[in-house]
């Protein structure tokens, strides 16, 4: 099958580049440079004209605070680009695999883990344009998948990984929020659930039966805080003292969900994967940045 990746040199599609060699099929990476997917002509071209079985779209708007002061662009990248994409998919018959976040949840209090049948709450620009990226998609009429993920990290792009092995280098204390819960999730294990996915597409496209909205996280559960420490402890971080605090200490343009974690029980049972646990897929990630030093 042909493999169209959008948004390619970012954190997944970089993670999904880095994994295409030793999976079966023909995968053509693009980002902005070489197909913008905000210009309806060239998703067109390269989707239908260009024959891919299987769209997996890695691009959107990824700065929670700085969509609330760009939010027609980030309408663009997140609401409205999707439906362009889902429009060229179904018209070459395509699967269209996009990923959507937690921050479709946060407007009200939970503290049970979330299902996808759970109603949206978003609390700002970033969460509403990627749940009316996720309606576009719905309403299109193509085949899809979608996968919700979360507090994504990698050793490409920028994430919090990155920042905290900086600060912790640099300052001999810092404060970090403990009262927002979820769970870091390895883009590495993000691009393994959408390899699985292409394969049970190629596997059964003729009559599709598991399109829709999933769920994937790594398993586990913490907070910013706890994330941080373990970053810390687990690269030898020893001299820095990392403190709790609450979100109110830190102003942002945005409040975030206190509690989104996602219950994963719907893609296990669906494509029958079986995820890693956070901590051991952070220590993964962390042998991965001690290499390229
Ligand atoms: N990061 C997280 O914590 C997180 C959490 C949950 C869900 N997600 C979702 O997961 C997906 C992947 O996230 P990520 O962290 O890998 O994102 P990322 O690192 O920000 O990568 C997005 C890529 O899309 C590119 N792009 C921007 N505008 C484009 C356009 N018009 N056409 C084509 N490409 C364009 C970006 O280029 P530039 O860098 O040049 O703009 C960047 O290379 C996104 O849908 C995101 O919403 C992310």
């Amino acid at each position: 099958m042909k493999i169209l990746v959008t948004g390619a040199d970012g954190q997944l599609g970089s993670e999904i580049r880095r994994m295409a060699p030793s999976l079966p099929d023909e995968y053509v990476f693009t980002d902005v440079r070489e197909l913008d997917i905000t210009d309806p002509a060239a998703v067109r071209e390269a989707v239908v004209d260009g024959k891919a079985d299987v769209v997996v779209n890695c691009a959107a708007y990824t700065n929670v605070d700085a969509a609330e002061d760009n939010g027609e662009l980030a309408e663009l990248l997140n609401a409205k680009a999707p439906g362009i994409l889902a429009g060229a998919a179904r018209e070459a018959g395509a699967l269209l695999i996009h990923i959507s976040t937690d921050y479709v949840f946060g407007g009200e209090p939970y503290n049970t883990p979330c299902r996808e049948s759970r109603p949206c709450t978003p609390t700002g620009v970033y969460g509403w344009s990627k749940l009316k990226g996720e309606q576009a998609i719905a309403a299109s009429g193509c085949k899809y998948v979608i996968l919700r993920s979360a507090w994504l990290y990698s050793s490409f792009g920028h994430n919090f990984v990155k920042t905290i092995l900086r600060l912790t280098e640099e300052k001999p204390r810092i404060n970090v929020v403990f009262d927002q819960v979820g769970t870091p999730t390895f883009a590495r294990d993000l691009a393994g659930a959408v390899a699985t996915v292409i394969a049970d597409w190629g596997a059964g496209r003729e009559d599709y039966q598991h399109c829709g909205i999933y769920n994937y996280t790594d398993e586990g559960v913490c907070s910013w805080f706890d994330f941080a420490k373990m970053i810390a402890a687990l690269s030898g971080r020893t001299g820095c003292e990392i403190l709790p605090c609450h979100s109110d200490e830190f102003p942002a343009k945005v409040k975030r969900p206190a509690y989104s974690v996602l219950d994963k029980s719907k893609i296990k049972e669906t494509f029958g994967i079986s995820i890693p646990y956070w901590v051991d897929s952070l220590k993964e990630c962390l042998s991965n940045f001690k290499q390229q030093i």
